[in-house]
């Protein structure tokens, strides 16, 4: 069937503004509202057993699951190794056997992903799917498959793929950590009645469009660099964030984890490379705001994402500083996507981009 922009723009806007829906969608496929809890599909190994994970995609999907390797390690308390496919399968991995590895795909047919599921099937690994597009080659090859309900994603900027993959990776972290007995009923209840209500809190996000679009105009569309920056869980949104804007905006962006400024890109700083913060009320949000001070120290203009509670203590250090709703540290990765994309996306459209077909990039990339 056709897929139209019901009413967008862009392809890429109408994605951006279905994410309350999808991410009901995901959630819902696996939480049950009367326990209050996770419940995984039937999966054809024991994932209590599993004595180590390895999480493998490319680009923004493996920034997805960096996100999940913050997330299994703090509340499942498994060790997670982290590779980009492309590396992955070019080395010489050490797994234990047994351990389970995770694959994130939109697309389902990435090149470099599929080849890296095909290693660890042969090296005694069981293999787990996180796919969107269920009849994919990644699919149908991986042992199990926790789909994420996106619908078709037509944009080459992956926006509702993401939040969606975080969505599968938040419920899977509870999920392992219940069935490890390392987390007890009343946090899963918690965490999980956060997962609930992230669709409501991304649709207020979503409010501040006009906003985000002032400041893309104001301050993206006239730089040549641009950085971002956050910890922990924010330290992969920086990365995505950066990833999004480069590749439709081709405006230079790096992300880094905001501990790493003083370790050299602080040199960059002026007047002329604004700094997006991403820094959610969370136990890093004074170490983050310390960095703030050290970028605005040296002329450098911040715009940062954060609740009240953050706005209000670095609203006179920024140039710009947006109020998001606030949620329960452990979704804030969730809902901070829904900002850097919409900076990417207005910064894009004023420049006067292909949006939905940036220059040189395919949606799937199915060669190396
Ligand atoms: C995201 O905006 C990119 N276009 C790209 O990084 C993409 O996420 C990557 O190619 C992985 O694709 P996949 O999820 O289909 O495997």
């Amino acid at each position: 069937a056709m897929i139209g922009k019901g009413g967008h723009r862009h392809f890429m806007a109408k994605e951006i503004f279905e994410q309350p829906q999808v991410i009901g969608d995901t959630l819902n496929a696996m939480f049950n509202p009367t326990r209050r809890s996770i419940t995984l599909p039937d999966l054809p190994f024991d994932l209590a057993a599993v004595p180590r994970i390895t999480m493998i995609a490319c680009g923004t999907a493996s920034l997805a699951g960096l996100v999940g390797k913050y997330w299994l390690e703090r509340f499942a308390g498994v060790a997670v190794d982290w590779d980009l496919a492309s590396e992955f399968r070019y080395r010489a991995p050490v797994m234990a056997e047994g351990g389970l590895a995770i694959f994130i795909s939109q697309s389902g047919e990435t090149a470099d992903t599929l080849a890296a599921l095909r290693y660890c099937k042969q090296h005694g690994q069981h293999c787990l799917g996180i796919v969107n597009a269920p009849e994919s080659t990644i699919a149908r090859e991986a042992d199990a498959v926790l789909p994420t309900l996106a619908g078709p994603e037509i944009g080459v900027a992956s926006t509702k793929a993401f939040t969606t993959q975080l969505v599968v990776l938040a419920c899977l972290t509870i999920a392992l950590a219940r069935a490890r007995g390392v987390m007890d009923r009343e946090t899963e209840a918690r965490l999980s009645g956060a997962m609930t209500e992230v669709p409501s809190r991304a649709a207020e996000v979503l409010n501040h469009d006009g906003r985000i679009r002032a400041i893309a105009e104001d301050a993206f569309v006239p730089a040549r660099d641009v950085l971002y920056l956050g910890r922990g869980t924010s330290y992969p949104l920086a990365l995505e964030g950066a990833l999004k804007l480069k590749e439709i905006s081709y405006i230079h962006a790096e992300g880094y984890a905001a501990g790493e400024m003083k370790h050299g890109p602080i040199a960059l700083i002026d007047e002329h490379v604004p700094v997006v913060v991403i820094a959610p009320s969370d136990p890093l949000f004074e170490k983050t705001a310390s960095n703030v001070q050290e970028v605005v120290a040296r002329g450098g203009k911040a715009v940062v994402f954060s609740d009240a509670e953050g706005v209000k203590r670095l609203r006179d250090l920024a140039l710009d500083a947006v109020a998001l709703p606030a949620v329960d540290p452990f979704v804030a990765p969730i809902l901070y996507a829904l900002p850097v994309q919409l900076l990417a996306y207005h910064t894009a459209v004023a420049k006067g981009t292909d949006v939905d077909q940036p220059r040189n990039l395919a949606k799937a990339v199915t060669v190396e």
